[in-house]
């Protein structure tokens, strides 16, 4: 079984922290008042992913993937660098290692570690991948070997992702439109739960992404030659966005610091795939809603080979200039975008 769609990686073993070509400056865009996260524990999927993934079921380890950084596949589902990459950069640290590579040495765990599984959702998604509840048992279990301290977890930021393969699975299991929001008030009912167990084990603040325009995504606007967006399937992601700001408020009313924080890719990717072309030239997608690498057959994907090894898809000749890199995720250039459109948003993680 190969895994696709929203799923989702390893070369910072072999290049150590080439966050390669663009500067990292670290304390130029903040001051800390209180809390500065040292660490950075990342669940969720295809997003978030920076390896996790077997090298023998992911598209992620073939080629075209990874063709912008590290220059070949590394497991990220992109051809570059993800929000996870962006966010450490924010936080001035390295990309956390995949969970996949733990045993590189202790020195290695330092900056926190991504149990994030491309393909995965809160539920389990049908490819036995661990799921977001087994995913925080691996912190648990790195906690009760005494890997991380309470000190470590204090210092410590969560990301957490959920992408929409819950639904991607509800649907492909026949679930009805009819049962549809009944069937999101019971995923967002899990995520609060997995949120309240990360910030259990001691984490100290948690930023959980709000579910993109799905509509948007290159799988749906394939049907209108990459024209519009679903209308009626963003209007279920504003739905389990909604229900997400609950949750989320209601767990901060029960925790001191308001430990939880959304992160808004939702208005993030809308804003970006609105702006074909801003006076600061941060955006420059004139076709954003095609995707950059397209597969030439139905049934194939991006990195399909057929029994020839001949390529069942084709790859645009500048990836930068393109939001999607496949169907469902964003090129480097496109989580780029979606970076400096949250940035300052993310001052928040230190109050
Ligand atoms: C997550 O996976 C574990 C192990 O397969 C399973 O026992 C558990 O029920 C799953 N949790 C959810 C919420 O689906
Ligand atoms: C939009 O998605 C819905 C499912 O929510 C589907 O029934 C409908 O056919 C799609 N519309 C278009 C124009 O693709
Ligand atoms: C927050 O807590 C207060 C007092 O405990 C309660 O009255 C209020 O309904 C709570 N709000 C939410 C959104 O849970």
């Amino acid at each position: 079984m190969e895994f696709h769609g929203l799923l989702s990686y390893t070369f910072f073993l072999l290049f150590p922290f080439a966050i390669a070509g663009e500067a990292v400056s670290v304390n130029e865009h903040h001051t800390y008042v209180g809390f500065r996260p040292t660490k950075l524990f990342v669940f969720g999927d295809s997003y978030a992913d920076t390896g996790n993934n077997p090298k023998s079921l992911a598209s992620s380890w073939k080629t075209p993937y990874g063709v912008t950084f590290p220059g070949k596949p590394a497991g990220r589902y992109s051809d570059g660098r993800v929000l996870t990459d962006y966010l450490a950069r924010f936080m001035g640290i390295k990309s956390p290692l995949p969970y996949k590579f733990r045993n590189y040495g202790p020195g290695k765990l330092r900056g926190g570690l991504n149990f994030a599984y491309g393909g995965t959702g809160v539920f389990d998604t049908g490819n036995l991948q661990p799921n977001m509840t087994t995913q925080i048992g691996f912190l648990q279990g790195l906690i009760k070997d005494k890997v991380y301290t309470k000190r470590d977890l204090e210092s410590s930021l969560a990301l957490v992702t959920v992408s929409g393969n819950d639904y991607g699975t509800y649907t492909s299991a026949g679930g009805s439109d009819q049962g549809l929001p009944s069937f999101i008030s019971q995923v967002v009912n899990q995520m609060a739960k997995d949120l309240k167990l990360i910030h259990d084990t001691g984490v100290r603040r948690v930023l959980v992404t709000t579910l993109q325009p799905v509509g948007c995504l290159p799988r749906e606007t394939v049907l209108s030659s990459y024209q519009q967006c679903n209308e009626s399937r963003n209007s279920a992601a504003t739905f389990h966005n909604q229900l997400l700001h609950q949750a989320v408020t209601t767990l901060n009313n029960n925790t001191k610091d308001s430990s939880f924080l959304i992160l808004d890719i939702f208005s993030a990717f809308n804003t970006v795939l609105n702006t074909k072309r801003d006076t600061t030239g941060n955006s420059k997608f004139d076709t954003p809603l095609k995707p950059c690498c397209v597969a030439t057959r139905s049934g194939a994907n991006c990195g399909s080979l057929d029994e020839n090894g001949k390529e069942l898809y084709t790859v645009c000749n500048e990836p930068g200039s393109m939001f999607f890199w496949d169907t469902v995720h964003p090129t480097q250039a496109g989580w780029r975008a979606v970076y400096l459109t949250l940035r300052s948003s993310l001052n928040r993680i230190y109050n």
